[in-house]
């Protein structure tokens, strides 16, 4: 529209005169405020921006892709591709408290992400870290910009606070929906845009248990469905998130095929809300949760049982750990 035209213009003006002739990283997350806050910045800037992507291997289908190959393919950014996946499965191995694996996951990113800074100012000074803050982050926050002022309690971006950055925040007086339509008006790729709520730690704290390459493989065939059945019943507006959760360290007894089965099962966790701070859960149709149910245990081997969870928030939280 003719007025997000100018809140990105302007925007990208703004960058301009901020960064000047300096240089610029930004971590792209897969999500929309990273992407969008990048985009602008690539505008504005061009090849004085380099955008990095770790890849910890806890991404859903597809996701890796579409910032490697869409997001790269519509705004010609510079971008630099880590594959971090060994290095956190290792890391996280025997681990089984979510806390302890949000801080290993964090405290991952951050290695990863100063290595890779540390590569890119070897040719040349960089100044500016871009961050995807948008304007409800900054009131939280009690308003404060400068160089450190980093929340990290949520997002695997939450970055050393010890970098002397200043930060550049071309999102900070927008909505989430209006920087869904800037990333439209910018011709980000949809996935990307529209892309639900999904926690920085991905699908390490999807797994009840140990994180492993062969349950992710499995939860993330099993999201992969629920996700595609859920499009195509055209919920996903009206669904805040599904969070589709593998528990690891349960079996159940089960026939498929020509036998029985002692497999895991994989709860859908399918809410409503409105800032994910309180939730209800979801009223899918039947007929879609059948489509889901029936899928994922024919497609996905090992998981014999889809369960639904019909709690709201509080008390249960969206994700179960
Ligand atoms: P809970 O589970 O607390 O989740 O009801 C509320 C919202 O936050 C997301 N979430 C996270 N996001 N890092 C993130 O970036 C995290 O560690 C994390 N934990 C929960 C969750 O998906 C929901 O949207």
């Amino acid at each position: 529209s003719w007025t997000m035209l100018n809140i990105v213009e302007d925007s990208i003006e703004s960058v301009r005169r901020q960064v000047g002739d300096g240089r610029a990283i930004c971590a792209l997350s897969g999500g929309v405020d990273s992407a969008v806050a990048g985009a602008i910045v690539q505008r504005a800037i061009g090849d004085r921006l380099t955008c990095v992507f770790v890849d910890h291997g806890l991404l859903r289908k597809g996701e890796a892709e579409q910032v490697e190959r869409d997001f790269v393919a519509a705004t010609g950014v510079k971008l630099v591709v880590v594959d971090a996946a060994d290095r956190f499965l290792k890391a996280l191995e025997g681990v089984t408290d979510p806390e302890e694996k949000r801080k290993i996951i964090g405290r991952e990113f951050i290695r990863v992400f100063e290595d890779e800074q540390r590569a890119i100012m070897a040719d040349g000074p960089v100044e500016f870290l871009v961050q995807g803050t948008l304007y409800p982050d900054v009131v939280e926050s009690g308003g404060g910009t400068g160089t450190a002022n980093i929340k990290s309690h949520h997002n695997v971006g939450g970055l050393p606070e010890d970098l002397q950055f200043t930060l550049v925040e071309p999102l900070r007086a927008l909505f989430k929906d209006e920087v869904r339509r800037a990333g439209e008006e910018l011709g980000l790729p949809s996935a990307m845009v529209w892309r639900q709520p999904f926690p920085g730690p991905g699908l390490g704290i999807r797994i009840v248990g140990e994180v492993t390459r062969d349950r992710l493989a499995l939860l993330r065939e099993a999201d992969a469905i629920a996700r595609e059945e859920l499009s195509r019943a055209g919920l996903d507006r009206s669904i805040w998130q599904c969070p589709v959760v593998l528990l690891a360290d349960v079996r159940s007894v089960g026939v498929q095929g020509d036998g029985r089965t002692y497999g895991h099962p994989v709860v859908l966790r399918p809410v409503t809300s409105e800032d994910a701070m309180t939730a209800d859960w979801a009223r899918v149709p039947y007929d879609v949760l059948s489509r889901i149910s029936t899928r994922i245990t024919n497609e996905v081997r090992e998981v014999n049982r889809v369960v639904l969870d019909v709690t709201s928030k509080p008390p249960g939280t969206i994700e179960w750990e």
